[in-house]
């Protein structure tokens, strides 16, 4: 079964087409596919898995395939000019299209090149872990990460098309599974009650890649981000709701120097932290925070800040996050499953207890 879900931009719209084998459709991605020079990006761990593939389907076309170390290390300025190089060698020009095969980390560096390479070039994603696919393959969102924090620099480039074949989710390792699982009950709930109900009734099918959930799980993903970005692209407004645990999250992982907790799991922890907190300011009960910590625990995920992590520095690195407004901290909290909301203007002691109820030191 083809599930496909549009992304509604207007002359920039473009589909995302789910299916199981789609990798082995070489008409599907040719269709992808405009001139006569591609670039392929990917990395070695996904390179041999499936670049032949993509390879054969594009017999006809003067493909360079670029395959990248492993990890967020290349999700840089240099990984960037890398694929400049690249393009360049080709002879490519303003018809070349770049396609990202691999996970968020190729799918954001490669998107960046795109977005720059002559002022912005066709770009199509094919993600291969379940975070790209259910969420950065999708919206636009490319960057490089500085040394100075994560995706300080980019731009705002859609892709021609995303690609998404549930099949190559079986080489995931499980605690990449868990991670996109993250994201996928983020969706159920900022704005979705009956899509988080489904989840808590098939998560051990999801756990275990059962075929029907697991594209199910994706479509709906999928259309709840295809729909806030066809109404705000740019996250003036609903889009930073996709945020939702992602501040504290942050926070998490900045102080574990990004070895401790993975995205995934941060965001568990900061979703349950901001349950907490809507909790604690009389917006929301705590049977809604307690039924969001059953479900992330059934999905194997943490629900608690790692131990000997202070409540104190977690605040300081929520400060940072790119995402507080001009010094003042907006977290998206909820008024119960499915509906999330920007707070703002929210009393120190108010964090840093909820940050304390939560496991910091
Ligand atoms: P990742 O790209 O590092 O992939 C996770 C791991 O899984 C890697 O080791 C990768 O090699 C491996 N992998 C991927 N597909 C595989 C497969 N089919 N089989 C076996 N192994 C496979 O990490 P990620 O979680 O996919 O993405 C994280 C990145 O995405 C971060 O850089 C984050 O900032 C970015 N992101 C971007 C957006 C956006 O909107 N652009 C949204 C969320 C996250
Ligand atoms: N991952 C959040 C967004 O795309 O806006």
């Amino acid at each position: 079964m083809r599930r496909v879900v549009e992304v509604a931009l207007g002359a920039r719209s473009y589909p995302i087409t789910i299916a199981a084998g789609l990798l082995d459709d070489a008409d599907a991605i040719r269709a992808c596919v405009g001139g006569r020079h591609v670039l392929v990006v990917s990395n070695e761990v996904v390179a041999p898995l499936l670049l032949d593939k993509l390879r054969a389907a594009l017999a006809d076309r003067a493909v360079t395939c670029v395959v990248l170390p492993d990890g967020e290390v290349q999700k840089s300025l240099a990984g960037a000019d890398r694929l400049f190089a690249a393009l360049a060698r080709a002879g490519a020009s303003r018809d070349a299209t770049v396609i990202a095969l691999g996970g968020g980390v190729v799918g954001d560096l490669a998107g960046f090149a795109a977005a720059l390479w002559m002022r912005g070039v066709p770009f199509v994603q094919i993600p291969t872990s379940l975070l790209a696919m259910v969420d950065s393959s999708v919206g636009g969102k490319t960057a490089v990460n500085l040394s100075q924090g994560k995706n300080l620099v980019g731009a705002f480039h859609q892709p021609r098309a995303v690609l998404i074949d549930p099949l190559v989710l079986a080489t995931l390792p499980k605690r990449e599974l868990r991670a996109g699982l993250a994201e996928v009950v983020k969706y159920g709930a900022i704005g979705d009650a009956a899509f988080f109900s489904w989840l808590e009734h098939h998560a051990e099918a999801l756990l275990t890649l059962r075929p029907d959930s697991t594209a199910e799980a994706i479509e709906r993903s999928v259309r709840h981000k295809a729909g806030v970005v066809a109404r705000d692209e740019r996250e003036d407004g609903e889009r930073a709701l996709l945020n939702f645990g992602h501040t504290f999250g942050h926070a998490i992982e900045a102080l574990g120097a990004y070895r401790g907790l993975n995205h995934g799991e941060a965001v568990a922890v900061g979703m349950t932290l901001a349950a907490e907190l809507s909790a604690r300011i009389g917006m929301a009960t705590s049977a809604e925070h307690d039924r969001l910590n059953d479900l992330l625990a059934r999905l194997e995920l943490p629900t608690r800040v790692p131990h000997g992590y202070a409540a104190t520095q977690l605040l300081d690195a929520m400060r940072l996050d790119k995402k507080a407004l001009s010094g003042e901290l907006r977290l998206i909290l909820w008024r119960g499953i499915g509906q999330a909301e920007v707070v703002g203007g929210l009393a120190d002691a108010r964090i840093l207890e909820t940050l304390r109820a939560g496991g910091a030191a």
